[in-house]
């Protein structure tokens, strides 16, 4: 098997391992307001890779031009426009799949003559959908999907989330057009300077959110209560809120909690320098949930688990590096969202392929978007930059 071959064979196991989680009955619901039915994204991860590599780029006809139609975009609606079409508007699975196994083949018997920029491409993106495709499938009910159940860890809470401090320095952001495949968000290359701040040393925990909450605010979307006790809805069943896990919240959540502690987000400049020297921890498909904060190595700095375990809300509002050129191919990918209702998160999640973990990686979503395995931690001033 030829290396693109295999890249193309290993991301296409992690989307098909997790449609064989579901009851088939469930293809058909819609768990998020906000996107497609799951039987969409059955054919999207397909009509993409026939839209760009073998109609786009080979100039190859159609065989079935409804679907590449049909399959070739997902949605983003701003708040209030949910889609509102029905179940038995979508094809049957059976026709969706024979779809899919005919773009697989024309895929595989033409990868030699295809660019290596467009590969990338038609891989990450399959690996991204094998990570939403996850937060879709965690709010379906349980008995509509079967894994291994959750494992919280009886160990005893970590006492405490100091702010530590990050000296002034350079951040070197993006990457350069030398470098290997990236896309068209993070280029260019440039270094900012940071002025020195402090942040917390762990990501915001469960247990810190649960007196924010006992303060009024209103629970994530991952928790439950009952009777008095909270739960967390982990992805194959509920647990006793594991306090020294990390809170997953939305960007709207996360600033006002970071508010009511007078702290604030870090910007994406301040997110790279307080990463520096980090190793993965909890990525790259390890597990279905989060595990305790102070797993893993710290960075240079001393911040844990800035890559890995939950991506991280900042204040950054998504937008284009100096440089910055849209793929001819895909002018949308992130053009789209430079509309200033989207904001970087930076990280990983359990969920998030090996591939995305190059520092230059950049996320966006809508800040009232609660479904994101994303937390977040806080920044505070230091004495010399008040
Ligand atoms: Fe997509």
């Amino acid at each position: 098997m030829s290396p693109w071959a295999a890249q193309f064979a290993a991301a296409r196991t992690q989307t098909d391992k997790l449609f064989s989680l579901l009851d088939p009955a469930a293809l058909y619901d819609r768990p998020v307001a906000e996107r497609h039915r799951i039987i969409f994204y059955l054919g999207h991860l397909e009509a993409f890779d026939w839209n760009l590599l073998l109609r786009y780029k080979l100039d190859q006809p159609s065989f079935h031009p409804t679907f590449d139609k049909l399959f070739a975009f997902g949605i983003d609606p701003e708040p209030g426009r949910a889609p509102a079409d029905r179940a038995s508007d979508w094809p049957l699975e059976r026709e969706v799949r024979e779809y899919g196994s005919r773009v697989r083949r024309h895929v595989d018997e033409n990868l030699a003559d295809l660019p290596e920029q467009l590969l990338h491409v038609a891989v990450e993106h399959r690996l991204m959908h094998a990570e939403t495709l996850a937060y879709l499938f965690h709010n379906l009910p349980y008995g509509a999907k079967r894994g291994p159940s959750p494992a919280a860890t009886s160990r005893p809470v970590i006492t405490g989330n100091p702010m530590i401090d990050i000296p002034a320095g350079t951040a070197v952001l993006g990457r350069s057009k030398d470098d290997a495949f990236g896309w068209d968000n993070e280029f260019d290359r440039h270094t900012v300077e940071v002025p020195a701040f402090r942040i917390s040393k762990f990501k915001i925990t469960n247990g810190e959110y649960l007196k924010h909450v006992r303060e009024g605010a209103a629970p994530p979307n991952f928790w439950t209560e009952r009777n008095g006790r909270w739960f967390l809805r982990a992805m194959f069943g509920e647990i006793p809120l594991p306090l020294d896990w990390p809170v997953y919240v939305s960007h709207a959540e996360a600033i006002a909690y970071a508010e009511a502690r007078g702290g604030s987000l870090p910007t994406e400049e301040q997110f790279h320098r307080a990463a520096q020297g980090s190793t993965a921890a909890n990525a790259d498909f390890d597990g279905w949930d989060p595990v305790p904060v102070d797993t893993g190595i710290p960075g240079s700095h001393g911040a844990f688990q800035m890559l890995g375990n939950g991506w991280e809300w900042t204040s950054t509002v998504f937008g284009p590096f100096p440089g910055f050129e849209k793929f001819p191919f895909y002018p949308g990918y992130s053009a789209d969202f430079f509309d200033g209702n989207h904001f970087v998160l930076k990280g990983a999640s359990p969920r998030t392929a090996a591939c995305f973990l190059r520092p230059s990686f950049r996320n966006w979503f809508r800040p009232d978007y609660p479904y994101l395995y994303a937390g977040f931690r806080i920044t505070s001033h230091t004495a010399e930059n008040p």
